[in-house]
């Protein structure tokens, strides 16, 4: 049986309770994630500031850490808890079941009707337990993009005792150019995230609560 299942077994003795949609390990590990998130990309754009890569840089107001070294330390502090709380996330989501039965198969004439009718205000929400094919995609692409963004951080930070791992980048240079892709790509994820979290307010209470 899987853990999920039993989970659910403890919290809805009673028959008629409503099912738990996200059971609590989801629940704590997407939050901390958010947080954890949220504190590399101010840190991660203060760092970018000292040298940009691009002819911009971001606003000291919505950036962490006021300068190089304090951004640093809260990159170098809060990539333990993304990285550990990633690998907790990602082993429950396959050795559950639950990647498997939300996150895929993904197809891609689903992705366009559903794309489609969230365009025009047709997609359904009712049932929040089953994914549509682009909440699929997008949050199969992010935990991707999750995995890349470790790596390749990882690739900038020791480019010397783990040169094989910088070298699959094509070096450091082009190592810190896929970091910061990575880092547009979730930003782009997390916008829209939020804006569909809060025009359907009953999946943001089923992420908080679990129904
Ligand atoms: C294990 C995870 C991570 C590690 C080890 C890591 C490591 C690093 C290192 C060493 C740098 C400095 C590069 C330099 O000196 O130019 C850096 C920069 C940066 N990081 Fe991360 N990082 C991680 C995750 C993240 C995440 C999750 C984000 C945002 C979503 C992020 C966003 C950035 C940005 C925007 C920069 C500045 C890019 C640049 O100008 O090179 N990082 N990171
Ligand atoms: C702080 C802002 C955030 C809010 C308000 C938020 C809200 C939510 C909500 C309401 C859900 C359930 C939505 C649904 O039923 O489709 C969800 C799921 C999810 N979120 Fe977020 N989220 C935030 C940040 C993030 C970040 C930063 C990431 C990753 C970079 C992320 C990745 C995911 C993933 C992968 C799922 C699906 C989880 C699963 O079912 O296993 N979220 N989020």
């Amino acid at each position: 049986m899987s853990i999920e299942a039993t989970h659910d077994a403890v919290v809805t003795p009673a028959a008629p309770a409503q099912a738990v949609i996200h059971p609590a390990w989801v629940r704590v590990t997407h939050w901390i994630n958010a947080l954890a998130m949220l504190v590399m990309i101010g840190s991660g754009w203060q760092i970018y500031n000292a040298s940009p890569l691009f002819p911009f840089v971001f606003p000291g107001g919505i950036t962490l850490g006021g300068w190089l070294a304090g951004a640093l330390l809260w990159h170098f502090a809060a990539m333990w808890v993304l990285a550990v709380n990633g690998l907790v996330y990602v082993a429950l989501g396959l050795a559950t079941g639950r990647f498997r039965r939300k996150l895929v198969p993904i197809r891609p004439g689903e992705v366009l009707a559903d794309a489609k009718a969230a365009l025009t205000g047709k997609l359904a929400h009712e049932d929040l337990s089953v994914y549509n094919a682009v909440q699929k995609l997008l949050y199969v692409g992010v935990i991707l993009a999750g995995v890349v963004i470790i790596l390749s951080g990882l690739a900038i930070w020791k480019p010397v005792q783990l040169q094989e791992l910088t070298a699959v980048f094509g070096g450091y240079d082009a190592a810190r150019y896929v970091h910061f892709f990575a880092m547009a790509a979730i930003v782009g994820f997390l916008v829209v995230h939020v804006v569909m979290a809060l025009l359907v307010p009953k999946s943001l209470r089923a992420m908080i609560l679990g129904k």
